[in-house]
């Protein structure tokens, strides 16, 4: 089976109009999550990072997985509230909603290389915020990486013309 055929459609969720793409499915199924994480090492080949910061919350499964495998850290960068340190913020809209995101201070070192991980990039709103709290603490984007993009909404685009490397797994 190929990796979108393990992720699911649910229409109008969580607004009328919107098709979500359900990674949900894909994460609970043994051998999707082996292909997932497979295919995304295989896609990082010639990357070289750092760290791994993943965005809150369904970035933090992929993220936290890939970091296991491939030893890395794992930086989260967080839903607003949550995090106990001194963090930085950025608030930012995404396809159906805004919201704020924030990672501590002094996560990354200066001229760090980091490798930003989601499950989904849509307006890339999310993603760009992370790379905002990343840049704010004079860390390197080493790609951005993510499961699934949906490029009639712009995202990968986004970043791509912001200079960035995409990886995307399946659109
Ligand atoms: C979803 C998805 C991405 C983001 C992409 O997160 O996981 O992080 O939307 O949308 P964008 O490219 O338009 O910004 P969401 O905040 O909805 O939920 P989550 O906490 O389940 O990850
Ligand atoms: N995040 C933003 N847009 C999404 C969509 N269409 N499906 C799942 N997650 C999303
Ligand atoms: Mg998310």
């Amino acid at each position: 089976m190929a990796l979108k055929d393990y992720i699911r459609t649910i229409p109008d969720f969580p607004k009328p109009g919107i098709l979500f793409r359900d990674v949900t499915s894909l994460f609970a199924d043994a051998a999707g999550f082996e292909l997932m994480l497979d295919s995304m090492v295989n896609a990082l080949s010639g990357i070289r990072f750092d760290v791994i910061a993943g965005i809150d919350a369904r970035g933090f499964i992929v993220g936290a997985a890939l970091a296991g495998r491939l030893q890395k850290g794992f930086v989260p960068l967080r839903k607003e509230g949550k995090l106990p340190g001194s963090v930085i913020r950025v608030a930012y809209r995404l396809e159906y909603g805004e919201a704020v995101l924030e990672v501590h201070t002094g996560s990354f070192k200066k001229g760090m290389r980091v490798l930003l991980i989601d499950d989904l990039i849509a307006t890339g709103g999310t993603a760009e915020a992370g790379v905002q709290l990343i840049k704010a603490q004079s860390a390197d984007i080493a790609a951005c990486a993510f499961v699934v993009d949906l490029p009639d909404l712009g995202g990968s685009a986004r970043l791509q013309e912001a200079g960035h490397t995409v990886i995307s797994l399946c659109s």
